[in-house]
């Protein structure tokens, strides 16, 4: 499969159309949903950060001027009152720490000194520890030394049901690419199904044509394509049925011509051709009505005494058909058609086996198969398909002038799926073919 060069490398690629539409879509969501996450995000922090510098300026200058005009007894008592979020006063030295500042802290120091003026030269240190924090050092007018401590912490709160959101979020983004991308490609499951269990000949229902309308639209090109084939494979039918019907006729007149001849080798090589032919004229009718096989009425046999029967037919004519394992009871089926089916098979395992057997088993959930078991030279399995197509004939048979049309197994496969059965072939252990006819519940 070809895969974009950037995706070459990456062995995590998953294979399914499903998995790959889930993990673009919902990549694709998740990214730009946290980049308007961060946009936002950035500008709140800007805002609060200019709100912080604004108290800044504009308290910490008035409360200095407050804590300046109160006589020193009384300064103790305001401190709490002129405390904020995000600075307290101290009065004293307050605690040493590093005069060497970093690029925010120093503005925030920049700031408070624009704001309360070169009256009150400031000295700016920033406090090791954990958090940020700073302390700014200036004296007051009648020299008590005072510390306005800094924390530029807070600035930013976050709620705490923000990682609820953004799970929920999430989960609503898994949920909807999930839902979306079943719905794109499970119509194109059930097309595959759909062309998978494509038989014209058989009854299978027809592919839904209702959902969206693209779905809707492939679902009626698929039903129309699968009508067209089955009226071309109707044609072809016909037009062998028309042919092989009316060949019979200068055919019978050819063989009477034949047999009034006078008696010569040649004559005999004539007849036994003109029956060569003939053979092959019935058996393309057969076919022919083989596809039309529904006009027989089902009806209700002794599945027993039907095979019994079938065997001694052969017996008597001096045929090898043994009958093996038999699981009694009745079936309701198309007699006539399934004994064309058999004796098709039993023909062939005659014809390359020599002698067939017949079993018969039925399963559990009902369903009876019958099997033509022989020890010929079976079919090699890349041809257990093909030998059921009409006119197929294997090589080595051809050679060995075993006769015949190569029509058995195609009129055998498609009579079985007119009574609604199914034909399976299978190489047996130790060699030879099993023709096995699957029915379904009586
Ligand atoms: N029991 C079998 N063992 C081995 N090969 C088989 C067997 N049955 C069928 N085949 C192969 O499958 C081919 C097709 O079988 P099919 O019955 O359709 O035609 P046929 O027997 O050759 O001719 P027809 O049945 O029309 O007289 C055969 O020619 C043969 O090569
Ligand atoms: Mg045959």
């Amino acid at each position: 499969m070809a895969r974009p060069a950037v995706l070459e490398g990456i062995r995590l690629w998953p294979r399914t159309l499903r998995t790959r539409l889930f993990v673009i879509l919902l990549a694709g969501l998740a990214i730009a949903h946290a980049m308007s996450f961060a946009v936002l995000f950035s500008e709140r922090y800007i805002a609060a950060r200019s709100v912080m510098f604004n108290t800044l300026e504009t308290d910490v200058a008035t409360s200095i001027a407050i804590l300046d005009r109160l006589p020193a007894a009384e300064r103790a008592a305001w401190l709490e009152k002129l405390e904020r979020g995000s600075y307290s006063f101290v009065l004293g030295q307050g605690i040493p720490g590093n005069p060497a500042l970093e690029a925010d802290d120093a503005e925030i120091a920049s700031r408070i000194q624009a704001a309360i003026g070169a009256k009150y030269p400031i000295e700016v240190e920033s406090l090791p520890g954990g958090i940020r924090r700073l302390q700014a050092h200036l004296r007051l007018s009648d020299g008590e030394p005072l510390t306005i401590d800094v924390t530029p912490r807070g600035v930013m709160p976050v709620a705490d049901w923000l990682p609820y959101v953004l799970l929920a979020q999430l989960s609503l983004l898994v949920l909807c690419s999930f839902a979306a991308v079943r719905l794109a490609v499970r119509p194109l499951a059930n097309l595959a199904k759909a062309a998978d269990a494509l038989d014209p000949n058989s009854n299978t229902p027809r592919l839904s044509e209702t959902g969206p309308r693209e779905v809707a639209h492939a679902a009626t090109a698929f039903n129309a394509m699968r009508d067209r084939i089955a009226q071309y494979l109707e044609e072809r039918v016909q037009i062998l049925a028309a042919i092989s019907h009316d060949l019979q006729t200068p055919i019978t007149r050819m063989k009477l011509r034949a047999e009034m001849a006078e008696d010569s080798i040649d004559r005999d090589k004539l007849i036994q051709d003109l029956g060569e032919v003939e053979r092959l004229v019935k058996e393309g009718v057969a076919y022919a009505r083989s596809a039309h096989g529904k006009d027989e009425k089902a009806s209700r046999i002794d599945l027993t005494s039907f095979i019994e029967s079938l065997a001694y037919d052969y017996q008597d004519t001096g045929k090898a058909v043994t009958v093996g394992e038999l699981s009694d009871g009745a079936i309701v089926t198309r007699p006539h058609a399934l004994r064309r089916i058999l004796t098709n098979l039993i023909d062939n395992a005659l014809k390359f086996g020599g002698s067939a057997e017949i079993e018969v088993q039925r399963s559990a959930d009902g369903t009876v198969s019958i099997r033509v078991l022989d020890r010929g030279p079976g079919i090699p399995e890349s041809q257990l398909k093909a030998v059921l197509q009409p006119f197929f004939r294997l090589e080595q048979s051809r050679n060995r002038d075993t006769g015949g049309t190569g029509l058995g197994l195609a009129i055998a496969h498609q009579l079985a799926s007119v009574i609604g059965a199914s034909l399976t072939l299978r190489n047996r252990d130790g060699g030879g073919l099993a023709a096995e006819i699957t029915l379904g519940t009586a």
